[in-house]
């Protein structure tokens, strides 16, 4: 105890010397509530979807309890090489209370000496100026605790790169009262290479590899040693580029505020030359200034097969799924129910597909850029083995007068800088979202919803070109692919509007679908799933409902943004366009067979079975005959 409040009085020394108990006023804190926390989809107001936004952070006061303590062991994490691990928080509070939570802060110092947003001037100091990275109700489990004031709490902890300490406060989340801090515990190299994420590159030969660390290019190299599986002898180094943001790159609110958090350095390095098919066994590597080198954990993939290659290729595509806590924590908001669920089934599955797509709202971080580490740890026993290949949503990029086509503040000050930085994509230009990819006999055409798609823009004119690209008889099966959803839904919202989609959307687009003869547009936003007939201008072209074949009369729409945020209700209304709906978490999987047959099924998260399904057949023939505003020109000319 006694080394404790020594400990305590160190990392408070600024707090001791200026503090004053004066909350900030109340129309500060409602600013920075409404910055941090309105969310709006289809022009109505919904609930935040970061849990870390409930907390009041900055309205926090110092009350330290001299007997409440909190320990946290053990002190230093990853002796092993471990990337997470269970932590053990001992509370102890003589006058414990219901509300009473832990904080985990990193790092470990975070008062107010820290702060340096100029957002905050009118905050009286001192203040603590950063969100915790996670919390949970000391209750948690622990009912008695009301009654004994002590409680046993078990954290997962990820390597972050910095410290930890934890901390007690009572009077809820909207009124924080500081009552103890714990000693600092911490990874035994903070810094380590972490979670892969693989993203083809602009060349179907190419795989791209981006992980996180703590060390910056003065310091060590960044590179990726890989070989072909079984021929170590023929090894390779790809060197690595590195990039990262800063605060100041932030657009506002949480990200620039309570919510920002270094997000270390980002590397990518370009693995090229791949044989088709082959397997590849893959490291990252930083070689320190003194000739050592930090080594990552091994890893493996598939490399892409070559476009227009007739095998077996499955491919996952989901959207809005979030992060979910294994521990329990955040317990009380928890806005993402499914996502655990999704991910796990997705990871006892990992050997029966070969891509995966997550269009659109990924982390939900809103601004709180600790929660981006915390998603990519999720998401690497995946994201390292397949490429995980991302779309821009809202909650990556919207931000007012940011250049977002919605005006709306959904990112939390993010304004699309962390997705864009923390993940490749073989764009053109990554702030602008869209780009094309080759998979095998797939084309896929990926578009930012965030950014204007209507004729005669910059997107459009992308969209085109992508959906022109495909040769049919190499790669039959065309697919595109977007956040919100530009064509059907029956969702509540697009309901109560009367569109169905959003506005603009099918109006700037459905010609060009028609004309290219998409087969399948795949949409996320919408929390539920929801497949709609073979569709051209509000008519289903046909009555069929499992199976189709011939020419493609229309393109099937599929919403699969069940991957683990909060559900979203149907409207009631009904719609003679939709063939299958589901009020659940789930995801897509596409099956080519061969250039001719194609399979799409749903599957619950909870359980991994399929609960809907079709099938397409089809010739080469079937896919150049002309069909309604679908007809290449011709002339009698002989
Ligand atoms: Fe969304």
């Amino acid at each position: 105890m006694h080394r404790m409040k020594i400990q305590f009085c160190f990392i408070f020394v600024t707090f001791l010397t200026s503090f004053t108990s004066i909350p900030l006023t109340h129309a500060t804190s409602r600013y920075y509530r409404t910055l941090a926390g309105g969310h709006r989809q289809g022009g109505s107001t919904k609930f935040n979807e970061q849990p870390l936004a409930e907390i009041a952070i900055y309205e926090a006061v110092l009350a330290l309890h001299e007997d409440a303590s909190v320990k946290a062991s053990p002190n230093v994490l990853g002796l092993k090489g471990e990337d997470t691990e269970w932590v053990t928080i001992q509370v102890d509070h003589p006058e414990p209370s219901p509300d009473d939570w832990v904080a985990v802060f990193s790092p470990a110092q975070f008062n107010g000496s820290t702060c340096s947003y100029e957002d905050y001037t009118r905050i009286q100091p001192p203040y603590i100026c950063s969100s915790p990275i996670k919390f949970m109700n000391v209750s948690y489990e622990n009912p008695d605790y009301v009654n004994t004031g002590k409680s046993l709490l078990r954290l997962q902890i990820i390597n972050q790169r910095s410290d930890f300490s934890f901390a007690l406060f009572s009077g809820g989340y909207s009124k924080p009262e500081l009552k103890a801090v714990s000693n600092t515990i911490t990874f035994a190299n903070p810094k380590a290479p972490l979670y892969p994420r693989l993203a083809l590159g602009k060349s179907w030969d190419e795989m791209t590899v981006t992980w996180s660390s703590g060390y910056n290019i003065d310091e060590a190299v960044p590179f990726v040693e890989w070989a072909m599986k079984g021929h170590h002898q023929a090894q390779s180094r790809s060197p690595a580029g590195t990039l990262t943001f800063t605060q100041n790159d932030m657009c506002g609110g949480a990200a620039r505020g309570v919510g920002w958090r270094d997000p270390g350095f980002i590397h990518t390095a370009f693995l090229k030359n791949l044989w088709p098919n082959m397997v590849y066994m893959y490291r990252m590597g930083h070689m320190l200034q003194n000739g050592e080198y930090v080594w990552s954990k091994t890893y493996s993939f598939k490399a892409s097969p070559y476009p227009g290659q007739d095998s077996l290729q499955r491919v996952i595509i989901f959207g809005d799924m979030g992060k979910g806590e294994r521990d329990g924590s955040n317990a009380y908001s928890n806005k993402h129910p499914g996502a655990i669920n999704t991910t796990d089934t997705l990871i006892k599955d990992l050997e029966n597909y070969d891509i995966v797509l997550h269009i659109g709202d990924m982390s939900y971080a809103n601004g709180y850029i600790s929660q981006w580490d915390q998603f990519l740890a999720q998401m690497e026993p995946i994201s390292s083995k397949v490429p995980y290949m991302v779309a821009s949503g809202n909650h990556e990029r919207d931000w007012p007068n940011s250049g977002s086509f919605y005006d709306v503040d959904d990112s939390g000050g993010e304004c699309g800088v962390p997705a864009e930085t923390l993940f490749y994509v073989p764009a053109e230009n990554r702030a602008k979202f869209w780009y094309s990819m080759d998979y095998g006999m797939f084309h896929f055409c990926v578009a930012d919803t965030e950014h204007d798609w209507r004729i005669g823009t910059e997107q459009y004119a992308f969209i085109e070109k992508c959906l022109a690209s495909a040769n049919r008889h190499k790669q039959p099966w065309l697919i595109f692919v977007a956040h919100r959803v530009l064509g059907y839904s029956s969702n509540e919202w697009y309901g109560l509007e009367g569109s169905f989609e959003e506005p603009m959307g099918r109006e700037h687009l459905q010609h060009l679908w028609q004309k290219y003869k998409v087969d399948i547009a795949f949409f996320g936003h919408v929390h539920n799933y929801e497949r709609v007939c073979p569709i051209y201008q509000n008519q289903c072209v046909n009555n069929e409902k499992s199976h189709y074949s011939g020419t493609v009369n229309g393109t099937i729409h599929i919403v699969a943004g069940g991957g683990g945020s909060h559900l979203s209700d149907f409207s009631e209304l009904d719609t003679v366009w939709s063939i299958y709906k589901d009020h659940d978490f789930g995801f897509v999987k596409l099956t080519a067979f061969n250039q001719s047959s194609l399979l799409m099924e749903y599957k619950k998260s909870s359980d991994g079975e399929v609960y809907d399904s079709f099938t397409i057949t089809r010739e080469y023939k079937d896919v150049l005959a002309c069909v309604h505003d679908g007809c290449e020109p011709v002339t009698l000319a002989a």
